[in-house]
């Protein structure tokens, strides 16, 4: 077991019988959608959301049940991975095109897991380029507007085409540097019109799963 399965598959463990669940993007998310799809195998019972579509396609795949977001009243715990983890359990998030389903199913979950091999946790988040969903209107403006508050922004593509978001949107990839207060930059970031979401989650993670290369893990979780 590697260091992102080791995180994924301790995570899976804290589901019980009857849940409802959010089902994180990526890569280290993939594996806990696998050991979730495993425990149905074997008898479990939950409903999912899905925080993206190909979440959701890899998810159905595994035989896990899908559900969209309004048709339940809450989640239970969403297990999701991170890019980057700084001692306050603050994150960058966002590099698969995500964040904002992410970040909303996040904040519908009573318990937000963070899965993560150990070389994502950081000091000071910043290093990896924040993410920021925007609308594709006006979109050279907000990215002005952006870069007043002192980062390099760059429009992410993929395939040498401009990358598009699951609701349409383009992503921002914003080279900040050292981010010191995770918190001002979200409400500054978020406050530009054209602006949908950034990929900073500010004490939303509970609990932080780290993995590590031999297959232990290392848990952290909220003081107060
Ligand atoms: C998806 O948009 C992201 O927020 C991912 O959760 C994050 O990029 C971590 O992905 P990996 O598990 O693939 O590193």
């Amino acid at each position: 077991m590697n260091a992102k399965q080791a995180a994924a598959f301790r995570a899976v463990g804290y589901v019980k019988d009857g849940m409802i669940i959010g089902l994180g993007t990526g890569t280290t998310a993939y594996w806990a959608i696998q050991y979730l799809g495993e425990r149905i195998k074997q008898g479990l019972t939950v409903t999912t959301v899905a925080t993206s579509e190909e979440t959701a396609r890899i998810a159905r795949e595994c035989g896990i049940n899908v559900v969209a977001l309004d048709s339940v009243e809450h989640i239970d715990i969403d297990i999701d991975g991170a890019d980057e983890i700084d001692g306050a359990m603050n994150l960058i998030k966002g590099g698969g095109g995500a964040l904002l389903r992410e970040k909303i199913v996040a904040a519908c979950s009573d318990e937000f897991i963070v899965i993560a091999d150990n070389s994502k946790k950081v000091e000071t988040l910043g290093k990896f380029p924040l993410p920021v969903e925007i609308l594709p209107f006006g979109w050279r403006h907000t990215a002005a507007k952006l870069k007043i508050l002192g980062c390099s922004a760059s429009l992410r593509e993929k395939d040498e085409k401009t990358f598009i978001t699951d609701n349409g949107n383009y992503i921002l990839d914003c080279r900040f540097g050292a981010i010191g207060n995770a918190a001002d930059l979200e409400s500054e970031i978020n406050t530009i019109p054209g602006v949908v979401e950034c990929g900073l989650f500010v004490k939303m993670a509970g609990r932080v799963i780290l993995g590590y290369a031999d297959g232990t893990v290392k848990e952290l979780g909220r003081q107060g």
